[in-house]
């Protein structure tokens, strides 16, 4: 769409984007005196200019100290408004530009916009984060035989502070967005284990984090036994990969670290138990999990520094197949005691994150564990692409998400959790089962088997992004593809401390 977005002052702006809600005379909140007004009034008669949200009409206006170009932007109706809205009402605008030659734009959104500075900046986050999304390259992997199109380089400018304001940290925000989408596309050949260890070194060299990877042997000592097997079968070995953020001043009160465990599969075969019927590709997004978390702790580190401390976790290994792939009815023995009997080797991102759950709780002593993780075709059953299934008893940390999600405009639904569930992973030969064959309650199987892992009393929330970690269809602030869902929830959450 287009090529980057810098947020700086346009002294003469080529472009001018006004905000119209629907059913109001625009008249009214243009400021009068404005070289433009008569040109957004033209346009805002035009037909095609019906305040709806994210419809945009123009005018062309001609003369000395003119912009090249008015564009109205419909905002829905006044009373329905949430700045949130405008993330995809304004990609509208940033579409069209796309195909303008004209770069330096000027927001005059505050004369209809009249709030207070708090959602004016939501507002100019929304639209921040919209032109950054659509900066995203996703023509990385077109070669030669591909003649790739000039996008164009904007320049935004808001006309009041806190507009100026949010536009920085939504472009800031959707930088750190665009890195774990860039790597959720990165093929299964190149974003190996290794490979994405590597990259969280370089990140963490890059924003002032701790780093540290276990591998191999080191696996074996810590009784990383998820990761062991899971990534047997393959050449490319299996890593644990942890990052820390540690902020400048720790307050007393918040010494413990968040914690964020991201399910970092670089491919699902399914293992023995292969993946059949067409059911394997797109497995390259089983790590997408752990790209949420890595984009986070870019966030985290470069623009939400929060208060507490931040550990990163990323269980990362390739589910293959070969003579030494670990097999159904294999037992593993965790590093916390307890045993689990295989049943299906493609029930393996809960074996990794088990592993992670593990650590997490022995290691950590955390304050809080959230992890995102690809786990159950069946959250896609129950949820399709609209909700995040999330499963968290705990009501305090679920508020907390809840809130998160509702700036992010990235959805959770809770999820039942329940001792039946658990139940249901009882194993006849070991405790516990890593899948029910029956066909029941699949996405809450994923949970309750996770939950074998955690410390009574760790506030735990574990999002089934399966779902939603991929946008189907052009639209909005999103092109086909990844859309890091998870990097804004855990950013906001993240900014409340
Ligand atoms: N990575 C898959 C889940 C998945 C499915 C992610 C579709 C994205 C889209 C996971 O490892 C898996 O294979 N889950 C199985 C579990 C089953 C064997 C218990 C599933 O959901 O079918
Ligand atoms: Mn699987
Ligand atoms: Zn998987």
């Amino acid at each position: 769409m287009i090529k980057s977005v810098t947020v700086a002052e346009v002294a003469l702006p080529e472009v001018v984007v006004v905000g119209h809600f629907q059913n109001e005379d625009l008249s009214a909140t243009l400021p009068k005196r404005a070289a433009w007004a008569d040109a957004a009034l033209a346009a805002a008669k035009r037909g095609e200019a019906t305040g709806e949200a994210g419809k945009i009409a123009e005018a062309f206006p001609v003369g000395e100290g003119q912009p090249q170009r008015v564009i109205v932007l419909g905002l829905g109706k006044r009373d329905k408004f949430k700045p949130e809205g405008l993330r995809s009402s304004f990609a509208a605008v940033v579409r069209r530009l796309g195909t303008t030659k004209q770069t330096q734009v000027l927001l005059a959104l505050s004369p209809a916009l009249d709030f207070a500075e708090a959602s004016l900046e939501q507002a100019g986050r929304a639209c921040g984060e919209a032109a950054g999304l659509l900066a995203w390259d996703n023509t990385v992997f077109k070669g030669k035989a591909t003649d790739k199109k000039e996008r164009p380089a904007l320049t935004l400018w808001g006309d009041k502070k806190g507009l100026v304001k949010g536009l920085q940290h939504g472009a800031a925000l959707a930088t750190s967005v665009n890195y774990a989408r860039s790597l959720s596309e990165t093929p299964p050949n190149i974003a190996t284990p290794a490979y994405i260890s590597e990259l969280a070194k370089k990140l963490a060299k890059e924003c002032g984090l701790e780093f540290s990877v276990l591998r191999g042997k080191e696996l074996e000592k810590e009784k990383l036994v998820g990761h062991i097997n899971v990534g047997k079968a393959s050449e490319n070995e299996a890593h644990f990969i942890r990052l820390k953020y540690t902020p400048e001043k720790t307050g007393k009160k918040k010494d413990k670290p968040a914690v964020l465990i991201g399910k970092t599969v670089t491919y699902d075969t399914g293992g023995l138990s292969l993946k059949v019927n067409n059911g394997m590709v797109g497995m390259k997004r089983d790590k997408d999990g752990g790209c949420a978390v890595l984009g986070a702790m870019h966030a985290i580190a470069t623009l939400i520094k929060p208060d507490r401390p931040v550990v990163a976790l990323l269980c990362s290994a390739e589910n293959s197949i070969s003579d030494e792939a670990y097999r159904p009815d294999d037992v593993l023995t965790f590093r916390n005691g307890v045993t689990v009997e295989i049943t299906n080797t493609d029930a393996e991102g809960r074996l990794v994150l088990a592993d992670g759950y593990c650590w997490a709780c022995d290691k950590e002593d955390p304050a809080y564990i959230v992890e995102l993780s690809t786990l159950t075709g069946g959250v896609v059953t129950a949820l399709g692409s609209t909700y995040c299934g999330m499963f968290c008893d705990d009501d305090k940390l679920r508020a907390r998400i809840e809130e998160a999600s509702g700036v992010s405009g990235e959805r959770v639904w809770r999820m039942p959790m329940h001792q039946e569930y658990r139940d249901m992973m009882k194993s006849p030969i070991a405790d516990i089962l890593n899948s029910n064959p029956n066909r029941k309650a699949h996405a809450g199987q994923g949970a309750a088997f996770l939950s074998y892992f955690v410390k009574e009393g760790v506030p735990w929330c574990h999002l089934d992004i399966a779902g939603v970690h991929v946008a189907e269809n052009d639209g909005g602030a999103f092109v086909k593809g990844p859309n890091g869902w998870g990097v804004r929830i855990l950013a906001d959450l993240l900014a409340q401390e």
